[in-house]
């Protein structure tokens, strides 16, 4: 098969082209507990990380979603969906599956701290205030980063508020990405709980792509295009040549 024909299989999103390939993708928030009745956690909706394990499946590609709480039901006969709470539960979950995986899309929002202690029966509002003592959870991109190897996509995820080319930048090279998406929170419209997104892609090289406002659906499609395109371009990728 010649570039020409794979270039239009993938932008048609042919349902073979990662047949037998397989997709972690982290989704949604964490939870961290405080007590048995409260915890900490942030506004991910989980729909992006959804999203795009959609679009995998259309591609014929097996997709394991290791997921924090989400209001999302997806189904799929090659689609494993683990659901977790804390950032330590998504480590663990993940680590089942990283050294078998193609490709690794980093869209969970973990938490980056979660309380030291957890009470083990519901504090009592007794005194006027309390302070909470946070300690730093593992980065679970950044150990996957460690590990993983050259035939293996990693791609992570950036919402940024300032500065969000540099602070992009430099998480795609502090945690080993190929690719890294970048979510500003100064685009109206973008980010948590909307069904629309805008995102710009920067890829090793530090290569920048703007793309404009979509629907979240079509946003995944972009993303899951251009790592189609990497896979074949970074790492010579052999199985999809020899579809004829
Ligand atoms: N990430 C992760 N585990 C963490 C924190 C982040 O896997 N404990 C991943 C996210 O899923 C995302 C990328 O790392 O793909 C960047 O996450 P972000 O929260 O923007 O970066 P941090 O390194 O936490 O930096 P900061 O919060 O200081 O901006």
């Amino acid at each position: 098969m010649t570039n020409i024909d794979l270039t239009a299989k993938i932008e048609t999103m042919d349902s073979s082209i990662l047949a037998n390939k397989r997709v972690l993708i982290t989704a949604g928030p964490t939870r961290e507990a405080i007590d048995p009745v409260r915890y900490i956690s942030n506004h991910s909706s989980g729909k992006m990380g959804y999203a795009i394990a959609e679009k995998f499946l259309d591609l014929g590609a097996e997709v394991i979603i290791i997921s924090g709480p989400v209001n999302i039901q997806l189904q799929h006969p090659r689609l494993t969906v683990v659901r977790v709470n804390a950032a330590n539960e998504m480590y663990l979950a993940c680590c089942r599956f990283f050294e078998e995986v193609d490709i690794a899309i980093f869209a969970a929002a973990v938490a980056d701290y979660r309380p030291g202690k957890v009470a083990e029966q519901k504090i009592k509002k007794d005194e006027n205030s309390f302070t909470i003592k946070m300690v730093k959870n593992i980065d679970i991109a950044y150990e996957f980063g460690k590990i993983k190897s050259d035939s293996q996509v990693s791609v992570g995820f950036a919402l940024e508020t300032n500065d969000e080319i540099e602070h992009a930048s430099g998480k795609l090279q502090k945690k080993n990405f190929d690719m890294i998406i970048l979510n500003s929170m100064n685009d109206p419209n973008a980010t948590f709980g909307y069904d629309t997104n805008k995102i710009t892609i920067i890829k090793k090289d530090l290569s920048k792509k703007e793309f404009p406002l979509k629907q979240k659906a079509d946003v995944a499609k972009d993303i899951v295009k251009e790592i189609t395109f990497l896979l074949i371009k970074q790492y010579q990728y052999e199985t999809l040549l020899s579809f004829e």
